[in-house]
C-alpha cells in the first residue's frame, strides 16, 4: 500500500498473502537485530514460528482476506538496509534504515502482530495507526510514506520519515531556553490542531511520542491509540493516555470526551519542557489526581460545573486547596515562565474540559506575541543524532541537578504548609 504517489511503481514483487495468518503471531524476531536487510534467514525463522502456531481455519480466513486487501501492492522491505534499532514500544519495534535505492534514511516500525486483534484478525492499534496517519498531511505530524512487507506475512513495516531525536531523550540532556520552548510549543500546537481539524484525537501525547529533527522541526508521532471522533460524541475507552498525561475528567470516569484530553496532555508537555521532568508522575489514579490538584487547586462546582456528579467523584475525596503555580514555576530570574506563559499553562491545565483552551486557540495565545519570540526552527540547536543508537544505551536514569521536579517543589511547599 503506497501512501505517497511519489514512490511510483514496485521494485520487487509484493509478498503473497494467500496463506493464512497464524494466530497468535509471535513478536518481531530478534534476528532483526544487528544490521543488514530483512533477509531470508528471518523469513525462515518466521516460517518456522508460523508452522508452530495452530490457527483455526475459520478465524484465519477473514484475517487472510483482510491482510491481502490491506497489504496488496505493498513493496518489499528488502529495499531497506537496516542501520540500527531505535526502540521497542508496545505496538512495534522501530528501526533506522536506509532506502538502498534513494539513499534516504527512514524509520521502519515493525508492527507487533501479537497485539489485540480486530474482527478481521489484524491488530487494532496498528490498523488505526496506519489508517489515521495516512490521512495526515502536516509538517508537524510524522509522515507515513508507505507500508512495506517482509518475506513472510509476519513482517509488516510502517515506513516513516526519520527524525533524529525523541523529545524525551533530548530533555534528559538539554535545557531548552524560553525562545526554544516557544518554538517547540508552537509546532506542537500546530500539529495537534491539524489532527483535531481532521477529526482525530491522538490520546497518547507525551514527550516520548514527540520527535524532533535536526532542522528543528517537531513531529507528533505514535498514533496507536488515536481515534476518529464526530458528533454526537461516542463513548470511548477511558483507559487511554499514559497516566502522567491523562486529563482529570478521564480519571474521574467521564464517559464522553473529545479533543480536550489532548489539550491537557499538551499542558503537561509544556510544563515538562521547563522542568525537564514529567509534571505529574502519579503512581496510581488517586496519586495522579492528588498531584494534579496540588498544583492547580482542588476543583469545585463553580470551577468545574458537573464535577460533583462525575462517576468516580465518591472515590476521590480531596480537601479544598489553592493552586500553587508559582511554587512550581518560579518567576524570573529564578524561573523562565513569564506571567503570559503561566496563563497559557493554566488555560491548558484547566480541570473543566469545557473551559480548557483548545490547541487551535492556544496557537493564538498572547504568550507567543511577547519577547523572546519563538525561535525559527532553522535556528534551533542541533544535537548528535540520539536515535542512531539503541534506546537503552542512550537514556540515562533521570538525575537531580538544576531541573527541579514538581515533586521536589511540592515537597518544599509541603514542609511549609500541610496541603490535605
Ligand atoms: N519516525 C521516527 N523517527 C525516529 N524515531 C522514531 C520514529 N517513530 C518512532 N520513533 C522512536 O521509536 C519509539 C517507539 O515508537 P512508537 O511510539 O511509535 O511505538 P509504540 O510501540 O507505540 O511505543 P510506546 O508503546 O512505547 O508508545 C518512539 O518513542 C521514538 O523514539
Ligand atoms: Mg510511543
Amino acid at each position: 500500500m503506497s501512501l505517497r504517489p511519489a514512490f511510483g511503481r514496485q521494485t520487487s514483487p509484493p509478498h503473497s498473502f494467500l496463506s493464512p495468518l497464524p494466530s497468535p503471531l509471535p513478536p518481531p524476531s530478534p534476528a532483526t537485530e544487528g544490521g543488514g536487510c530483512w533477509s531470508k534467514q528471518e523469513s525462515e525463522q518466521d516460517a518456522r514460528a508460523a508452522d508452530a502456531a495452530t490457527p483455526s481455519s475459520s478465524s484465519t480466513a477473514a484475517s487472510d482476506r483482510f491482510s491481502a486487501r490491506l497489504l496488496d501492492g505493498c513493496r518489499s522491505v528488502d529495499r531497506f538496509r537496516k542501520l540500527n534499532r531505535i526502540d521497542e514500544g508496545t505496538y512495534g519495534v522501530v528501526y533506522r534504515a536506509r532506502d538502498s535505492i534513494t539513499g534516504e534514511v527512514v524509520a521502519l516500525k515493525q508492527l507487533k502482530l501479537s497485539a489485540s486483534k480486530s474482527e478481521e484478525g489484524f491488530p487494532v492499534s496498528s490498523l488505526r495507526e496506519v489508517i489515521l496517519l495516512a490521512k495526515m498531511d502536516h509538517p508537524n505530524v510524522v509522515c507515513l510514506k508507505e507500508v512495506a512487507v517482509g518475506n513472510s506475512p509476519l513482517h509488516i513495516f510502517m515506513v516513516m520519515e526519520y527524525a533524529e531525536h525523541e523529545l524525551k531523550a533530548l530533555l534528559d540532556k538539554h535545557s531548552f531556553a524560553a525562545a526554544e520552548v516557544k518554538c517547540l510549543m508552537k509546532q506542537l500546537l500546530r500539529g495537534v490542531s491539524h489532527l483535531h481539524s481532521r477529526w482525530v484525537i491522538h490520546r497518547d501525547l507525551k514527550t516520548s511520542n514527540l520527535l524532533l529533527t535536526n532542522k528543528g522541526v517537531l513531529k507528533v508521532a505514535d498514533f496507536g491509540l488515536s481515534r476518529h471522533f464526530g458528533t454526537p460524541l461516542r463513548i470511548y475507552s477511558k483507559n487511554v493516555i499514559t497516566m502522567w498525561y491523562r486529563a482529570p475528567e478521564l480519571i474521574m470516569g467521564q464517559k464522553q470526551y473529545t479533543t480536550d484530553v489532548d489539550a491537557w496532555s499538551v499542558g503537561c508537555i509544556f510544563g515538562e519542557m521547563f522542568l525537564r521532568k514529567p509534571m505529574f508522575p502519579g503512581k496510581s489514579e488517586l496519586h495522579q489526581l492528588s498531584l494534579i490538584y496540588e498544583l492547580v487547586g482542588v476543583p469545585t462546582e463553580e470551577t468545574w460545573p458537573g464535577h460533583e456528579a462525575l462517576p468516580n467523584r465518591k472515590h476521590f475525596d480531596m480537601k479544598l486547596s489553592l493552586p500553587r503555580w508559582r511554587v512550581v514555576f518560579p518567576e524570573a530570574p529564578e524561573g523562565m515562565l513569564t506571567d503570559m506563559g503561566l496563563e497559557l499553562m493554566r488555560s491548558l491545565l484547566t480541570c473543566c474540559p469545557e473551559r480548557r483552551i483548545t490547541a487551535e486557540g492556544a496557537e493564538e495565545d498572547p504568550y507567543f506575541w511577547e519577547r523572546p519570540y519563538a525561535l525559527d526552527p532553522a535556528m534551533m540547536p542541533t544535537f548528535q543524532d540520539t536515535n542512531s543508537t539503541g534506546r537503552a544505551e542512550k537514556r540515562p536514569a533521570p538525575r537531580g541537578g538544576p531541573a527541579q521536579t514538581l515533586l521536589d517543589n511540592l515537597a518544599v511547599a509541603r514542609s511549609r504548609t500541610a496541603l490535605f
